[in-house]
This record gives C-alpha cells, structure tokens and sequence, in this order.
C-alpha cells in the first residue's frame, strides 16, 4: 500500500480497486446499530482545515472515529495560523504530538505535498487549492460503481468549472485508470487548453452540453466557483445556467440508466436545478454517505491495517 495519498495518479488500478473493495465492507458497518471498529485504536488522526469545508471535514472525522483513531480537529481560523505560523512549524508540531496521519486541506495547491515531506505519519490531500482532491474521486467512483455496476466502458460528462475544479482533475486521473472514458463539458473559458492530453490522453472535450448527454452513463456536475474567480469567465449566472446547467428536460435526453451527481456544495438554480438535484437520478446524498466508507477505508489502508 501507498504511504500518502496525494493525488488521483498515486492510484494505480489495482490500489484503488483495493480502496473500493475495503470501502464496500466498510459500508457494512455504517448499517449496524454499533458503527464502530477496533482498527486503529491508539492511533491518531490530525483533520488539518486550511479552507472552508463541510461534507469532507466530518466525513474525515466520521470516518476516524468508526474506526476508533483519536482525532485530532485543527482548522487554521483560531489556531496560531492567523498569528502567521507557518505551515513547515505547524508541521513540526504535529509531528512532535505523534500524528499517525494527517488531513489536510489547504488553499495553495501541492500544500499537502510539502507536507508528506516534513511529517513522518501518512499524508492524506482532502483538497489542495484548485489542484487535487483524491478521495473525492474514489467516492465519486465507488458511487458509480455501486450505482451502475461497473467502471470499465463507462462515458462520464464531467461539466462545468473544470478550471477551478480538483474533483474533476482528481477525477479524470483516477477514472481513467480506472477504464472510464471521461469528457470534460464547459464554456472554453473554464476548460485549461491542454488539460485533458496532459491528464489523460483518452479524455474527450467538448463545449456543447446538449451534444454529450444521449451518450453518458454518468453527469457530474461542478460547482461554479466564484470565490475562486476574479474574472468573469461567462457573462452572466443566467447565460450560464442557459447553456451549462441541468435542468429537466436537458436531464430527459440522458439515457435511462444515467446518473446525475454532485460533490456539493451546489449552487440550486445554476449548474444544477432543484428538481435534477432532487431527482431519482441524484445521486448527491449517496455520495456524502459513501464519502465516509471510502474514507474508512483509505485510513485504514494507508495506516496499515493490513501490513503493518
Ligand atoms: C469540493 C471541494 O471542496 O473541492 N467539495 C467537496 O469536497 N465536497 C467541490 C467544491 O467546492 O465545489
């Protein structure tokens, strides 16, 4: 097993299926009255929040405690962050407390792998500025392949702000190696030129929603990610939501079986509509829910609960 997980390219096919398979054992104990395993009693897990952070702080923090880890919550409001402490001293730190892995999430992208190299314990990414966001993408790929049974051969529309986005770079990385064929849709303004060759070579793109969705099995949705724009990149929410939102009947022209999902949070009204995020197709909440086992399991993996 890997050390740290840092990005989507960490994973090869048979890690990751590894991940999803101790994540779909995980989930069984999610269903029990007790939610509880012994795993990584006397171990300790620092959640390191640099950035704002809803679903993926209290599932990292779900997903240590069922595990019986210590944890460890440090957010960098409140701490001596906002006194200027550096990230190298608050590193230091934690070292000398003993961390066996640390969360971190942090605005400036290749953060966490700076990190992997003043700490002893396992690093985990949980979302470094516009870069990467790795266990995202396994929940993102568990769900699919609970949802429709399989990755290999699946068309995934990836659409939106694919240039603020490290759930869709974490994405295509992770999915191709995986065998999904992944297509990033977007205004041209949001997609980087290149991107898609210097991810991975098979990824299609393409600035026409309508075009894409008769031959998707899976929509993933991005929020458009105005805190991280000072430009504008689209003329207006409205236009936006116009060409590159799902609604309804655009959701009608999806095949049968496709899903629709999200990584939250989303902006109702603008890539996405109540009635689509609402839907049957939606599979948003599910996401959340794996989020945890998936989580579970990468802890439990790279702590060495099974090697060490
Ligand atoms: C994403 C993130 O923070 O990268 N959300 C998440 O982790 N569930 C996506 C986003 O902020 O739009």
């Amino acid at each position: 097993m890997i050390r740290h997980l840092l990005s989507g390219a960490d994973l090869d096919a048979d890690t990751a299926t590894q991940i999803l398979d101790t994540a779909a054992e995980m989930a069984a104990v999610a269903g029990r009255e007790v939610k509880k395993l012994p795993a990584l009693r006397g171990r300790t897990v620092v959640n390191l929040f640099y950035e704002d952070s809803t679903r993926t702080r209290i599932s990292f923090e779900a997903a240590a405690k069922r595990l019986s880890a210590d944890v460890i919550n440090f957010s960098a409001k409140g701490s001596s962050v906002a006194k200027g402490e550096s990230l190298k001293d608050t590193a230091l730190t934690l070292q000398a407390m003993g961390a066996d892995a640390v969360v971190v999430r942090h605005p400036a992208s290749g953060a966490p792998h700076r990190l992997a190299a003043w700490v002893d314990g396992s690093v985990v990414n949980a979302g470094d500025g516009t870069h990467e966001h790795p266990t995202q993408a396994l929940l993102d790929a568990y769900t699919m392949r609970a949802r429709l049974g399989r990755l290999a051969g699946l068309s995934v529309a990836v659409v939106g702000d694919v240039l603020h986005s490290r759930v869709a770079r974490s994405n295509v990385l992770l999915l191709s190696t995986l065998g999904a064929k992944v297509t990033l849709v977007g205004p041209p303004t949001l997609i980087p030129v290149d991107i898609a060759a210097a991810l991975a070579p098979d990824t299609g793109v393409c600035y026409d929603l309508d075009a894409v969705l008769p031959s998707s099995d899976v929509v993933m949705m991005l929020r458009v990610q105005r805190e991280r724009m000072n430009d504008s990149y689209f003329p207006s929410a409205r236009e936006y939501a116009r060409r590159y939102g799902l609604d309804g009947p655009r959701m009608g022209r999806l095949p049968e079986h496709a899903i629709v999902m999200h990584p939250g949070p989303m902006n109702r009204g603008m890539e996405i509509t109540p009635e689509v995020a609402d839907s049957p197709r939606s599979t948003i909440v599910e996401q959340v829910a794996n989020g945890v086992s998936v989580r579970m399991a990468v802890l439990y993996l790279l702590l060495g609960g099974n090697n060490r």
